[in-house]
């Protein structure tokens, strides 16, 4: 019998780790830019960390969550989402003593139950970042330039932002009355799902993929129409601030976001090529986030982007990502009295900090030669009987198959020069 990776899931092979460390470096080397930190949180939490947040109506919670029960009859869910986890622990360490605002980062591996296709795993990695305890539009736009200049130094070409408010509590109410009463006379005719959301989640009415579903929502009211007098000011100052920095955005009025704990700002952006799977990131405001979940209120925004969907594109787009180095040397040995040597010699060679890969069992010279290639190395060292007795040893360079020959004395101090 063989096993198999569980469906939806993917071993990242050392051929793709040029594209995983092309994100990764960037990624990181973004944050810090912009003033975060990095944090990780546990692969799993108590599962009503995510059914409280994110919303029981919502498909994540109640169709995508990995919950379980442990031995101790605790219910735990592997994370399917990474916000509520680093609100989570924002709390438990009382960031919200520290200067604000508190910017966190995270590279973390999320789980979801969703139906696999390219771009879509059960298992997917996240860059993520949260800016927690700033109110002022300044941060939505942060957060959005930041989200934005990503995929731009990625290399990779990305549509305008989606943008849109969904409005906090109080004004949402008011869209949501007329959300319902425009969806009203229509209602029996789409989708059971949408049936549902009529009921318990109206927002995601607009978002359903389904083609009569999505022709109803084509006419339905805005919620930027029905903002109370502070949200407005504070989408208008975002706009202002992402025309002063230049982000190419669109306003869409049907963009609501998958998950219920968003207020005010929701973004997404979409690389060029459309697909099934275009969106490669999304945020926004999670003002009422910290307190549901016990803290004091704190307004928070934030974004996060799937990396398996940013390398897909890199490919599709053709992006050209630098190469990790290969090794740089390969130790070959001949005869009997050499491997004790050669061994001895390849280890204190990677204790002076060279990277070398030396041959283990006795193959022919002509196959570890072709294994050095294979590596890629730059350089071969080749230790035989007469290199042994003359202090010596070959040096090959395998460009070009010219050889030397080197002492044995001082040879690492020779070799960090090449
Ligand atoms: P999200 O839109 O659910 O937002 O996920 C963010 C990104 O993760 C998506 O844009 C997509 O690139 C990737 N992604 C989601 N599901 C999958 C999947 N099944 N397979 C591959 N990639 C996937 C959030 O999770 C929010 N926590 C974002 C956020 C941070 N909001 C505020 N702060």
């Amino acid at each position: 019998m063989y096993y198999q990776s569980p469906r939806g899931t993917q071993d990242i092979l050392p051929e793709e780790q040029t594209y995983w460390r092309y994100v990764q470096d960037k990624a990181a080397a973004m944050a810090e830019r912009y003033g975060y930190k990095r944090i990780e949180t546990p692969t799993f939490e108590d599962a009503r960390l995510f059914t409280r947040t994110i919303g029981e109506e919502t498909d994540i919670v109640s169709k995508e969550m990995y919950t379980f029960a442990d031995r101790g009859g605790s219910d735990l869910t592997l994370r399917p989402e990474g916000t509520a986890p680093v609100c989570r622990a924002y709390i438990e360490h009382g960031m919200g003593s520290r200067p604000k605002p508190v910017k966190l980062y995270y590279l973390a591996s999320i789980f979801r139950y969703d139906r696999p296709q390219a771009g879509r795993y059960r298992e997917h990695h996240q860059f993520g970042f949260e800016l927690i305890g700033e109110a002022d539009a300044a941060a939505d736009a942060e957060v959005i330039d930041m989200s934005w200049r990503f995929y731009k130094e990625l290399g990779l070409i990305t549509l305008p932002v989606q943008l849109n408010s969904i409005g906090c509590p109080d004004c949402r109410n008011a869209y949501i009355a007329a959300l319902k009463a425009y969806y009203a006379p229509g209602i029996s005719s789409q989708c059971q799902d949408c049936r549902t959301r009529y009921d318990k989640n109206p927002l995601r009415l607009l978002d359903c993929k389904k083609p009569d579903c999505a022709a109803a929502a084509a006419d339905a009211p805005h919620s930027a129409d029905y903002l109370c007098s502070d949200c407005q000011a504070h989408f208008d100052r975002l706009i202002i601030l992402l025309k002063a920095v230049e982000i190419p955005y669109e306003i869409n009025h049907r963009l609501v976001r998958g998950l219920d704990y968003y207020r005010r700002t929701v973004f997404e952006i979409q690389p060029l090529e459309e697909g099934a799977q275009s969106t490669i990131g999304g945020g926004g405001r999670y003002d009422g986030l910290i307190e549901q979940l016990g803290g004091e209120t704190t307004p928070a925004v934030g974004f996060a982007t799937g990396i398996e969907r940013i390398i897909l594109n890199l490919k599709r787009q053709d992006v050209s990502v630098t190469a990790l180095p290969a090794t740089r040397f390969f130790l070959a040995w001949l005869g009997e009295t050499a491997a004790t040597v050669a061994f001895t010699m390849g280890a204190e060679l990677r204790r002076e900090g060279l990277p070398l890969v030396q041959s283990l069992g006795g193959r022919s010279l002509k196959a570890q030669l072709r294994q050095a290639s294979a590596l890629g190395v730059r350089y071969a060292l080749i230790l035989g009987e007469s290199e042994l007795e003359n202090h010596t040893i070959v040096l090959r360079d395998m460009a070009s198959s010219e050889q030397r020959v080197l002492s044995l004395d001082g040879l690492a101090a020779t070799l960090q020069q090449l």
